[in-house]
């Protein structure tokens, strides 16, 4: 019986033990371009421990929006681009997407109430290629949410980048939707404003500040000193008010001023760039969540928003192409440690948030060059030019994480990369004899030489063993009470 009441108890505090309540609004990107993500159970206690009730998936992975089942926790699942065209030809391919995707999932107890159709797909960079086919696809997927009695609970859009509308004078009221893409986008505004959805938006000061030397740094941030711009009455503190209320602007010219907004990504990332970093993320994400709280808004659309935070882990298989800081946006690392201090409620009392539990790590290895025979510079220089192409340098060198190494310890760094994303196979340590695995943690300040994850179908597997064992407790247990 005591041993019941200490289990009563045990569970009471577990209960009492989060972070605390998030804002209600504010959900997190949880992206899986990493060579091993957590485990999605992890990930969904996770959220839970930090009081934070909604997700946005880049895909519907069924094992993964699976994972959210019975946990109140908010979906929103994600169409990759690459599915567009085959979902805007026929209306029979996305019912079954709907079907095996959402329909099986919301009956298994998922709470689904967003999908996006496709992934930022008017980016210049996609030269136009779903351009024509992305609202057909919204079209086909609504209908089949229909059909399947869905349509007043889930809710069809589009996570389209801030890039879809332009100033040219940078002040709001001179915004509108791009040209190139202007009939288009005014054909899905009045989509979305027909079905009661959502214009889903990505809004990043960090790429501003990024893209433009000139740029006012204070002006990214939300308790800066920056000069700021006049519009009509107006006066815009930072950035972040200015291009949302440049969207309000495009919305109302468009001749739909009544669409609402949910933030699908805005963020800040720690690594890969000079202002990437630890103390900046943790600025912007005191200012912006402190504004969410207030419920303010933005001084043309002075009311909360549904925000999705970018993102929950850091992913080193995301594509670099933008810049080296694509893949630090974790406000987690890829084993979801808290990296800095933040308020997920909004009111500026910053702690670190609560650590993933229940990660499971490879073996305690790291590869390194070996401390001698390492003369050859031109094989050393090689050796770190591959290891780079195929693992994940992008910590190393000026103003970032591991700027604290000298020569042989980027290359170190680099072999030990490119051993973790080969899962500590043998092989993937030799580089012409020139690399050996150690047991010893070679880390260095800053500079976090991590140890790869099992990866969830090891996990999988490993569980079916240990399922037997925990039969056998649960039995004893029993007994014992
Ligand atoms: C469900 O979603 C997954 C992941 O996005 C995709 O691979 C799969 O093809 C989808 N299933 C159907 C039936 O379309
Ligand atoms: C877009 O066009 C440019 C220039 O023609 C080309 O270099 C690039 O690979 C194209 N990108 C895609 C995604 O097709
Ligand atoms: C927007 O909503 C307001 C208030 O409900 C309504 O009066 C107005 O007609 C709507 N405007 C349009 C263009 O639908
Ligand atoms: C380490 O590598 C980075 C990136 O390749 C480079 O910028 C830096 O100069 C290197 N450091 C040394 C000491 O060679």
């Amino acid at each position: 019986m005591w041993a019941f009441c200490m289990v009563l108890v045990m569970a009471l505090c577990h209960l009492q033990g989060g972070q605390g309540e998030a804002l209600k609004d504010i959900g997190v990107n949880w992206g899986a371009m990493a060579s091993t993500p957590l485990y999605p159970p992890v990930v969904v206690d996770l959220l839970k421990e930090n009081g934070i009730s909604r997700i946005k998936l880049f895909d519907a992975d069924p094992w993964t929006v699976g994972a959210f089942s019975g946990s109140d926790i908010e979906v929103m699942v994600g169409i990759p681009n690459e599915m567009l065209k085959k979902l805007s030809k026929d209306k029979d391919n996305a019912e079954h997407w709907v079907k095996h995707n959402v329909s099986k999932q919301v009956d298994g107890g998922v709470n689904i109430r967003y999908i996006s159709v496709g992934n930022e797909p008017f980016l210049k960079s996609y030269n136009d290629s779903f351009v024509g086919i992305t609202l057909p696809a919204m079209k086909n997927v609504q209908r089949a949410i229909n059909k399947a009695g869905l349509g007043d609970k889930i809710k069809v859009t589009s996570a389209l980048n801030a890039d879809v509308y332009e100033s040219a004078t940078d002040k709001p009221s001179d915004g509108t939707f791009r040209k190139d893409i202007y009939d288009i986008m005014k054909q899905i505004v009045s989509f979305l404003d027909e079905n009661k959805s959502p214009f889903l938006v990505n809004i990043y000061p960090f790429l501003s500040l990024y893209q433009n030397e000139d740029f006012p740094k204070d002006y990214a941030f939300f308790d800066g000193n920056a000069k700021g711009t006049d519009d009509k009455n107006v006066h815009y503190t930072n950035m972040f008010d200015a291009n949302l209320d440049t969207l309000i602007w495009s919305l109302k010219k468009a001749g739909h001023p009544n669409v609402s907004i949910v933030i699908g990504e805005v963020g800040w990332p720690t690594d890969g760039d000079k202002n990437a970093n630890e103390e900046n993320a943790k600025r912007f994400y005191r200012g912006f969540l402190k504004r969410m709280a207030s419920k303010k808004g933005t001084p043309l659309h002075p009311k909360s928003m549904i925000t999705y935070l970018f993102s929950l882990t850091d992913e080193n298989q995301k594509s670099i192409a933008p810049g080296d800081f694509e893949r630090h946006w974790g406000i987690f690392t890829y084993d979801g440690k808290p990296k800095f201090s933040i308020d997920f409620s909004g009111k500026g009392q910053d702690k670190m948030p609560i650590a993933a539990k229940g990660v499971v790590y490879q073996e305690k290895k790291w590869c390194v060059l070996k401390q001698v025979n390492n003369n050859n510079k031109q094989a050393v220089g090689e050796a770190l030019t591959y290891a780079c192409s195929m693992g994940d340098c992008t910590s190393l060198g000026f103003a970032r994480s591991c700027a604290n190494l000298n020569l042989a310890g980027n290359v170190s760094y680099a072999f030990n990369q490119y051993f973790q994303i080969n899962d500590q196979s043998v092989e993937a340590c030799d580089f012409n004899g020139l690399a050996e695995i150690v047991p010893n943690d070679p880390s260095k300040g800053s500079c976090h030489f991590p140890i790869a994850l099992m990866s969830s179908a090891n996990i999988v597997k490993a569980m079916h063993h240990v399922k037997g064992y925990l039969i056998a407790f649960t039995l004893i247990f029993t007994f014992f009470l």
